[in-house]
């Protein structure tokens, strides 16, 4: 080999060592440099109808309409975020028959591009109707169960910007089956196939299985989730609870709260911050979402009669408070000073004559199903709500005094949610007529 040659020879071996090793290098940087990923989980639980705030108790928190706009703002700042509800996303008054409340919560949520749902207590007495329904508009619900659910998936596994996320869950089962050993195992398989499929696996939970034992218990066996969202029984959490490498976030119920964790996955490693915003009447409702509630609840405006008229042929027949006036004019006096004579006009006034408000604001409605006004709106909770028990007697009536019936009817409707100031004491003798 000549000496030039040689030269030549020496530089291109040089200059392909040379070139390989930047390329190296750089590649190397590249994977240095990998920017950290970040998803943000936004969830919410037990919505319960709730598309707009009742009122009740001063109650003014939550709304469909408000929530879309908290999410569309969360999704502006990162559109790689995974939509959850752990389920129980309606309410109906009777949830063994289908209503259109679920209808409208599922358009909402469908508009708000919910990623999953759950299937909570309520949801599954609503039977196949909820699946139907949810798979009609499109939302995919997350259940295992050896009973026909159609259209449900066992979990699912979304990639967003290379991370896998994982969804599985565990819904509600009625309590005649709490202990199939069939289901149990259908449900463990699916989790531990999402886990191994997931760097990011979300359990919701409404079955309330994952308790802090279970994931101790089957950490080894079936591997743990990062994040738990469950249902009301972990309404009690102001923070989230660590269990091992999980996450249990507190929950909320009718749409209070909408809680976020924003997942930062750096390399091999995952960084999990929590936060939840309260739905309060700051945020501005969004009007698309808005007029699928104003929608629904025109559909569904009960139609006022003008007529009163006792009716007979139902299962608990229905006495006006017009019936007793002649023969307890103090009692009926006392009451029309009292809110529970007013209950029927105030959803009068919110336009809102509806099943889903009507049952606990107007006693007429809820033994016959239709309701009647009069001139000045009186009626409402009226007589019976209280005391159906020595009804009906007339004139020879000897009072035996019992209030424990009394007593008993208040919390069918001042329950913890919609009445959440309610004081027994006080309210009884705010209500009782001084008439003796
Ligand atoms: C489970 C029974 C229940 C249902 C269902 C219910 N309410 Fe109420 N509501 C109550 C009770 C009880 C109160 C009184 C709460 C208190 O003052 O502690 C109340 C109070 C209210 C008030 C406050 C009245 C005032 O002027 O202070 C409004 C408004 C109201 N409800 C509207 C609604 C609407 C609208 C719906 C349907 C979306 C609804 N409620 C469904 C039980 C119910
Ligand atoms: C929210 C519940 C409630 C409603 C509604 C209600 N009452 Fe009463 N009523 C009570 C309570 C409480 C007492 C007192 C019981 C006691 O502690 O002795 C009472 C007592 C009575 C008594 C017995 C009074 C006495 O002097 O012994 C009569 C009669 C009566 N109510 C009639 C009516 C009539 C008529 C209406 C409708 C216009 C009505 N109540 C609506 C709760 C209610
Ligand atoms: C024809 C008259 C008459 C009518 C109508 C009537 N009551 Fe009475 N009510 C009585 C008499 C009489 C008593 C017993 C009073 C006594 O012993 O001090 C009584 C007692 C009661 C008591 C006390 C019960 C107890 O055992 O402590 C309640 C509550 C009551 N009535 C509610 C009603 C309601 C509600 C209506 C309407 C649906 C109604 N009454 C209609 C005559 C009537
Ligand atoms: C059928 C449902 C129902 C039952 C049963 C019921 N309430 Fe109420 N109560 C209401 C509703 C609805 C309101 C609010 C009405 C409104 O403002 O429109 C209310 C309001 C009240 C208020 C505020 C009244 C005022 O004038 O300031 C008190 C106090 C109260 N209830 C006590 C009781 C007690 C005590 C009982 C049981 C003895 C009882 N309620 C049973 C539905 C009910």
């Amino acid at each position: 080999m000549e000496y030039r040659q040689l030269h030549r020879f020496l530089i291109g071996i040089f200059a392909a060592v040379l070139s390989l090793a930047l390329f190296w290098g750089a590649n190397l940087m590249i994977q240095a440099k990998e920017t950290p990923k970040r998803i943000t989980l936004i969830y919410t639980n037990d919505t319960l109808g709730t598309l707009q705030p009742c009122g009740c108790g001063g109650r003014n928190t939550g709304g469909l309409p408000r929530r879309a706009t908290y999410i569309q703002k969360v999704l502006s700042e990162n559109p790689n975020a995974i939509i959850v509800e752990s389920g129980d996303l309606a309410f109906a008054v009777n949830p063994a028959q289908p209503t259109a409340q679920i209808e409208a919560v599922a358009d909402a949520f469908k508009y708000m591009n919910y990623t999953a749902v759950g299937v909570g207590p309520i949801d599954i007495r609503m039977g196949e109707h909820f699946y139907k329904v949810l798979k009609q508009k499109g939302i995919p619900v997350i259940n295992i169960d050896t009973v026909e659910t159609e259209g449900a998936i066992p979990y699912m596994i979304k990639e967003i910007s290379g991370v896998r996320v994982g969804i599985a869950a565990f819904g509600a089962v009625p309590p005649d089956r709490r202990n199939d050993l069939e289901l149990l195992k259908k449900r463990y398989q699916a989790f531990s196939d999402a886990r191994k499929q997931s760097d990011i696996l979300i359990l919701l939970d409404q079955g309330n299985i994952a308790t802090d034992e279970w994931l101790q218990e089957n950490r080894n066996r079936l591997g743990s989730p990062d994040i738990i969202v469950g249902g009301c029984n972990r309404i009690g959490l102001n923070e989230p609870k660590w269990v091992g490498q999980t996450m249990i976030v507190p929950t909320s119920t009718m749409g209070e709260y909408v809680g976020r964790v924003d997942i930062v996955i750096d390399n091999d490693k995952k960084k999990m911050t929590y936060s939840r915003t309260l739905i309060d009447p700051v945020i501005e409702p969004n009007p698309d979402v808005d007029k699928i509630v104003q929608d629904y609840v025109k559909s569904q405006s009960v139609q006022t009669q003008t007529q009163t008229q006792a009716s007979t042929n139902q299962a608990l027949p229905y006495y006006p408070y017009q019936t007793c006036v002649g023969c307890h004019p103090a009692a009926y006096e006392h009451w029309k000073t009292t809110r529970h004579s007013k209950a029927l006009s105030t959803l009068l006034q919110k336009e809102k004559a509806i099943p889903d408000c009507l049952p606990c604001h107007s006693d007429m409605y809820r033994l016959t199903k239709r309701i009647t006004v009069s001139a000045d709106q009186t009626g409402g909770v009226e007589c019976m709500a209280c005391h159906a028990n020595v009804l009906p007697h007339g004139a020879e009536y000897k009072k035996k005094g019992d209030t424990e019936a009394i007593k008993a009817a208040c919390l069918e409707c001042h329950t913890k949610e919609r009445s959440a100031n309610f004081e027994p004491t006080t309210a009884y003798e705010r209500i009782r007529h001084a008439s003796k």
